[in-house]
C-alpha cells in the first residue's frame, strides 16, 4: 500500500554518518521539514547536517495529499476568536508566504515536480447552518489579507450548501521536490539519533555536536523537557487514488467529520477521509468507506492506489515551531502540523532559520510552543489526558482469549491492532509497530518485545 508519490520516485540512497562530527547546526529528520529547514539555513550561511533514521522522505513526507494551501480547515474565524486579530494575521501571512516561496523556489531552481496552482475549497454539505459558518470563515480568512470569498456553486458531483474558495493555491509532487532540494543538502541516511544532549546529539553511528538542534522528525521523541507527549496526540486518514473519474480543477475539503478531501493529481483524482485517532480502528473499514462512496459520486472509477497518512495535532490546532524548551537555548522544535504538513514545513523552515539566524520574525508568536493556552486547549488537554489514562489503564486488564495485545514501550499504554494497516497502534501518543512488533512511529523508540502468552511489552 504505497502512495502515487513513492512509487513514481526513486530518491538517490546516501551513506550513513561515518563517525564523529562537528557541525553548527544538525536537523534530525530528512522528511520535507528537515531538508526545508537545512536548506534555508545554509542558504543564511549556517551549515547543517540532517540525520535520517531511514531514507530522504520516507516518514510521513511520502504520504501526504500535497496540497500548499493556507486554507486549513475552518481556522481563521476560530483564530481570531482565540489569538486575537494580530496573531491569526501572523498565520495567515506565514502561510501564504509559504505558498509564494515554493512557487519562487521551483521556479528558480527549474524544479519539474507537478506544481499546478489552482484554488482551494471548504465545502459543507450542511444545509441548515453550513452557509452561515462558511460565509464566516470567508470574511474572517478575508479580513486577515487572503483572497477569500465565499460561492454558492461547486463542480462538486454532490449539492453543497456553499464553499469557501481561495484563490492561487498550489499542488505538487512532494518527492518530485524533494528529491532535487536535498541535492542541495549533506544527509546522512540509516542513521537514527538516540539520545540528545546540550550540543550533542548520540547516533548509532557517531556523535554530532551542534550549537543548534532542530527536532524535525516529526513527533520530537524526547519527553522531558516540552513534555510534547501530553500536548498532542496523533490522527491516521486514509487516501484512494482512483482512474476514469472526472478531473477537477480546485482541490477540496470537507468541513463535516464524515466529509471527504478531493483533489486532482494529473488524470487521477485522490479522495481522502476515515479520519480517526491512532490506536482507534478496531473494526477497520475506512478504505471500504472510501471506496463506496467515491464509486457512488463516479461509478466508473477505478482504484489505482491506496495509502494511510499519520499527522501530530495540537491543542489547539496551531503547529508548535520555534524553541524546544524555554531551558534549552540551541534546541529548536517543528511539529503539530494537523493535515496541513507542506506549508507548515516551509513556515518551519522560515521560522527556525530566522530564529537561529537572529533575524526578526514576527509570525514566530503564533507558533511559539510556550504560547499560552486558549479555552480549547484546555478542553483538549483533559480530553487528551483521559485517553492516555484509559489507555494506560488498559495494560493491566487481562487480554482475550487468544489475542495478542501489545503494550507500547513509550509509556506503557494498551495498543490497538488497526486492521486497515495491519499495525499495532497506541491510542495515547501514536506509536505504531508492525505486527513482528517493530516500530513504525514515534514518539517509542524502540521495537516491542515479545513476552510470555506471546503478549509484547
Ligand atoms: Fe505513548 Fe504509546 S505512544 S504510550
Amino acid at each position: 500500500m504505497e502512495s502515487i508519490w513513492t512509487a513514481e520516485t526513486k530518491i538517490q540512497r546516501r551513506d550513513p554518518l561515518p563517525g564523529d562530527l562537528e557541525t553548527p547546526a544538525v536537523v534530525i529528520g530528512a522528511g520535507m521539514t528537515g531538508i526545508l529547514t537545512a536548506y534555508y539555513l545554509k542558504q543564511a550561511g549556517i551549515p547543517a547536517v540532517v540525520l535520517e533514521a531511514d531514507r530522504i522522505g520516507s516518514g510521513q513526507t511520502k504520504n501526504t495529499t500535497a496540497k500548499i494551501t493556507s486554507q486549513h480547515g475552518m481556522i481563521y474565524a476560530r483564530l481570531t476568536e482565540s489569538f486575537g486579530g494580530r496573531m491569526a494575521a501572523h498565520y495567515a501571512e506565514a502561510n501564504e508566504e509559504a505558498l509564494r516561496e515554493y512557487e519562487r523556489l521551483i521556479l528558480e531552481k527549474k524544479i519539474s515536480c507537478d506544481f499546478v496552482k489552482c484554488p482551494a475549497y471548504l465545502y459543507s454539505v450542511d444545509r441548515q447552518n453550513g452557509e452561515t459558518l462558511l460565509k464566516r470563515e470567508a470574511a474572517a480568512a478575508k479580513s486577515l489579507g487572503i483572497r477569500a470569498s465565499f460561492e454558492k456553486d461547486s463542480e462538486l458531483p454532490f449539492p453543497v450548501a456553499g464553499t469557501v474558495k481561495f484563490e492561487d493555491q498550489a499542488r505538487f509532487h512532494p518527492l518530485k521536490f524533494l528529491d532535487r532540494l536535498s541535492e542541495e543538502v549533506t544527509v546522512y541516511e540509516k542513521t537514527k539519533a538516540l539520545k540528545v544532549e546540550e550540543g550533542l546529539v548520540e547516533t548509532g553511528r557517531g556523535r554530532v555536536s551542534a550549537e543548534y538542534i532542530i527536532f524535525a522528525s516529526h513527533f520530537p521523541f524526547i519527553n522531558v523537557p516540552g513534555y510534547y507527549f501530553a500536548r498532542m496526540y496523533q490522527e491516521r486518514s486514509y487516501v484512494m487514488a482512483v482512474e476514469d473519474a472526472a478531473v477537477l480543477e480546485g482541490m477540496y475539503l470537507g468541513t463535516g467529520p464524515l466529509e471527504l478531501s478531493f483533489r486532482p493529481q494529473g488524470e487521477l483524482l485522490l479522495a481522502g477521509g476515515g479520519n480517526h485517532r491512532t490506536g482507534k480502528n478496531k473494526r477497520g473499514g475506512q478504505y471500504e468507506m472510501l471506496k463506496n462512496r467515491v464509486k457512488a459520486y463516479y461509478p466508473d472509477c477505478r482504484e489505482t492506489a491506496r495509502w494511510s497518512a499519520q499527522d501530530c495535532m495540537t491543542l489547539d490546532g496551531v503547529p508548535y515551531i520555534g524553541r524546544f524548551s524555554a531551558g534549552k537555548s540551541g534546541w529548536y522544535v517543528a511539529s503539530g502540523f494537523g493535515k496541513w504538513g507542506m506549508t507548515s514545513a516551509m513556515v518551519s523552515a522560515r521560522i527556525l532559520t530566522a530564529m537561529i539566524a537572529g533575524q526578526a520574525c514576527e509570525e514566530a508568536d503564533i507558533f511559539s510552543p510556550q504560547r499560552r493556552m486558549t479555552g480549547r486547549a484546555v478542553k483538549e488537554l483533559f480530553i487528551h489526558g483521559m485517553h492516555t489514562v484509559k489507555g494506560f489503564a488498559k495494560r493491566l486488564s487481562p487480554c482475550g482469549d487468544g489475542e495478542i495485545v501489545p503494550n507500547c514501550p513509550h509509556m506503557g499504554c494498551r495498543m490497538e491492532w488497526n486492521p486497515e494497516t495491519a499495525s499495532y497502534d497506541c491510542p495515547c501518543h501514536g506509536s505504531r509497530f508492525d505486527k513482528e512488533g517493530h516500530l513504525i512511529d514515534d514518539p517509542a523508540q524502540t521495537d516491542c518485545e515479545k513476552r510470555k502468552r506471546n503478549h509484547y511489552v
